[in-house]
């Protein structure tokens, strides 16, 4: 899978770093590490502000949207959640979102005019970091480059670094942010443990996964949650329903169901709250319903706790430092050795290069086979299955 390198390695003057996307635990790292290695090679290195907006509508911006990392910029940030040079998941620039005169909207390619503004930077290469879209984005960047150096123009060089909270990117093992999510994740299921006995309750806990489980499972199950339901099993509530009344005759009175936002019921949809133009649908409201139905199957009390955007804030865990320590290091031995259009990948004990469109043309879901699912069901975590 590793792509063979150019040799010799195109010289270096001036990168820069972009985050997009939902934002995660351990983003700062990864800025930190491209930083310092980058200037440890002499390396010019710029942050572009709020994904590509900085480069886009930099009137917008007082800093100009571009902005010097230099060795102060990344001090003492590895701790801290979010990234020092914003994101958005909003204006893809391969399908930015036009309105035209009669209300409705289009959506443009602005590569061209974006790669103009990395030229007029005298950006030699691009380290992207983000979650399946962005990276689809750098990919599609990447090609019109290419296309571009094949006129004779200028080449952007591309790597990407994968991050999202809900792990569900193909070839790396691990993306950071998952694990400082699942830490949280499982802390807060941990909590509601004595409320939910001292009350008989059932405590229904919604956490993020769009289209993957990681989350909801991992979480779940190490906290001891009695039902697991994920995206990649579709749910039938009364299944859950008859192991909260098993527990119940067996005098446990409380349950807790762990639901992944992204969970689709058999019979029906995924729960979604709305769409903006230029954006993925936004997803929620699973848990109520559950909690909601659950009440009526058990005749129980029920509640829920929504987690959200709590597992995307915070201080990272050490697991998730490192990872963005590591793959901000090795984006930028990659650029050294002549790799192009690559992600970065953990593959343990070491990390690999993978051809961005390897990359982005499928998610990462939990395989049903998985030893993770085979350890959940060997402890009788119920999965909604009927
Ligand atoms: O992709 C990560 C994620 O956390 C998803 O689980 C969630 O659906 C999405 O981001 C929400 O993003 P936002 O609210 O920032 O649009």
């Amino acid at each position: 899978m590793d792509q063979t390198p150019r040799s010799p390695a195109p010289s270096i003057s001036r990168i820069a770093v972009s985050t997009g996307g939902g934002d995660a635990p351990g983003l700062n790292a990864v800025i930190r590490a491209v930083t310092l290695a980058a200037r440890n090679r002499d390396w010019d290195v710029v942050g572009i502000r709020d994904g590509f907006y900085g480069l886009l509508a930099p009137d917008e911006y007082p800093d100009g949207g571009v902005i010097d990392l230099s060795r102060e910029a990344v001090r003492g940030i590895v701790h801290q959640g979010g990234t020092i040079i914003g994101t958005t998941n909003r204006g893809n620039p391969t399908a930015y979102p036009v309105q035209r005169a009669d209300g409705t909207w289009d959506e443009i390619d602005r590569s061209e005019e974006l790669l103009d503004r990395f030229d007029d930077h005298g950006i030699d290469a691009l380290v992207s970091i983000g979650g399946d879209g962005s990276l689809g984005i750098a990919h599609h960047l990447h090609q019109v480059s290419l296309e571009r150096a094949a006129r004779g123009g200028r080449h952007l060089r591309v790597i990407g670094v994968p991050k999202t909270i809900d792990n569900d990117l193909e070839h790396t093992t691990s993306t950071f942010g998952f694990d400082t999510a699942v830490d949280f994740a499982s802390d807060c299921v941990d909590r509601l443990f004595s409320t939910a006995t001292s009350h008989g309750r059932v405590m229904v806990v919604e956490v993020m996964g769009r289209y993957a489980g990681w989350i909801a499972l991992n979480a779940g199950m190490s906290s001891g949650a009695h039902a697991i339901l994920i995206p990649e099993v579709p749910y039938a509530l009364e299944p859950v329903a008859e192991m909260i009344a098993e527990r119940d005759r067996s005098d446990s009175k409380f349950s807790i169901v762990v639901v992944a936002e992204g969970a689709v019921p058999i019979d029906g949809e995924r729960s979604i709250i709305g769409q903006s133009v230029g954006q993925a649908e936004r997803l929620g409201g699973v848990g109520e319903k559950v909690a909601a139905r659950l009440g009526e199957l058990t005749g129980k009390e029920t509640r829920t706790v929504v987690l959200g955007h709590l597992l995307r804030g915070g201080s990272p865990t050490s697991f998730d430092r490192i990872l963005g320590l590591r793959f901000g290091a090795a984006a930028v031995r990659a650029l050294e050795t002549g790799h192009d259009g690559v992600m970065v990948a953990l593959a343990p004990p070491t990390v690999q290069y993978v051809p961005l469109a390897d990359a982005t043309h499928r998610q990462k879901l939990v395989p049903l086979d998985c030893d993770t699912m085979l350890t959940a069901r060997d402890l009788g975590i119920c999965f909604g299955e009927r």
